[in-house]
């Protein structure tokens, strides 16, 4: 027996269907437009719900004149009626509206690119093979290095300064505003003003290579005083090791020449090449944004690394005895 064609409104139905449970799974979450906390995004997430809703009123608008046309008005038509509709809905409506759009648009740029000469913290943020270098600039000119990880004080306004040094990559944290580019021998810029507390998550927003899907990073907004605390946390040299297991990791971390690309402040460990380890024990994220930060985590990321994340410039230290592999978590676990 031959297949029944599909009757078109089921197709409809189904298409709308899709299309309100594709818009409802996108607003929540840390890395979602549309449920904004920060000043950038509301007034982005406006547009948005602006252009979608009147999105949907065009598209039922197009699908009622197809119905019309392929059901009822399959007899001929008015030439000057015909006309009217494809110069008014096809060339003078359009333009209306996308001149209102552009309108609107323009008139968000002052918001979405505020005079960051006030801000009141100010992040250097350069895009790696597949990391992200992350600088505090204190006002004092103070410069506190760590790496895929932002946290912000709420209701003030932060400035960052973006680079690269190969390929373009782009710094986005949905929840709070727009993203910007990374783009190799230049500076741009962009600032955030987050507008609620939170855990989020932001990543790279431009294709730059083999893990560029891995290339993430953990935010969080903090009240003013517990930033303020976090941001002293990471200014200062590392704890010594709290075990005897801990310490026998300090001392492998040293002996395997970990220190040549890591920099842990406080022991000898001083490389720059790879991500600032002092306090990668009380980060969010591990292997930016990818892994819990927990002691496995840590030995699967030390052992695995190019399966977790391929084309990352550490190479696997996947030749290590279980114990020792340990041992390193461990140590790198208690850097907090
Ligand atoms: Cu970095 Cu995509």
């Amino acid at each position: 027996m031959p297949a029944r064609p599909i009757p078109v409104l089921t197709h409809v139905r189904r298409l709308m269907a899709a299309t309100v449970v594709l818009a409802l799974a996108a607003c929540d979450g840390p890395q979602s437009t549309l449920n904004p906390a920060g000043v950038g995004a509301e007034r982005i997430a406006d547009l948005w719900w602006w252009m979608f809703g009147g999105a949907v009123v065009i598209w039922v608008l197009v699908i009622g004149l197809a119905l019309y046309a392929t059901r009822f008005g399959t007899g001929q038509h008015d030439v000057r009626k015909a006309r009217l509709l494809i110069v008014g809905a096809g060339a003078v409506f359009p333009t209306i509206v996308l001149a209102g759009l552009l309108v609107w648009g323009l008139r968000l740029m002052p918001v979405l690119r505020p005079p960051t000469g006030t801000a009141a913290v100010r992040v250097e943020v350069e895009g790696l093979r597949w990391w992200w270098r992350v600088t505090y600039v204190t006002a004092d000119g103070r410069r506190i290095p760590l790496a895929n990880e932002i946290r912000l004080p709420v209701g003030q306004l932060a400035a960052f300064t973006l680079t690269s040094p190969d390929v373009i990559h782009s710094f986005w944290i949905p929840s709070l505003g727009g993203k910007m580019d990374m783009i190799p021998g230049r500076v741009t810029e962009l600032a955030l003003e987050p507008t609620r507390t939170g855990v989020f998550r932001g990543a790279c927003a431009e294709y730059c290579g083999t893990s560029h899907a891995l290339m993430q990073f953990g935010v969080e907004v903090m009240e003013p005083a517990a930033f303020d605390d976090w941001l002293a946390g990471q200014a200062a040299p590392a704890e010594p090791p709290a075990s005897p297991e801990a310490e026998r990791g300090q001392a492998l971390f040293l002996a395997f020449g970990c220190g040549a690309c890591h920099a842990v402040r406080g022991t000898p460990a001083d490389g720059t090449i790879g991500p600032d380890l002092t306090h990668v024990g009380g980060r969010l994220t591990l292997g930016a944004g990818i892994l819990p930060n927990d002691p496995d985590a840590f030995a699967r990321w030390i052992g695995d690394t190019h399966e977790v994340k391929p084309d990352a410039e550490m190479p696997p230290f996947g030749m290590l005895p279980e114990a020792d592999l340990r041992a390193l978590a461990l140590y790198l676990d208690g850097l907090t």
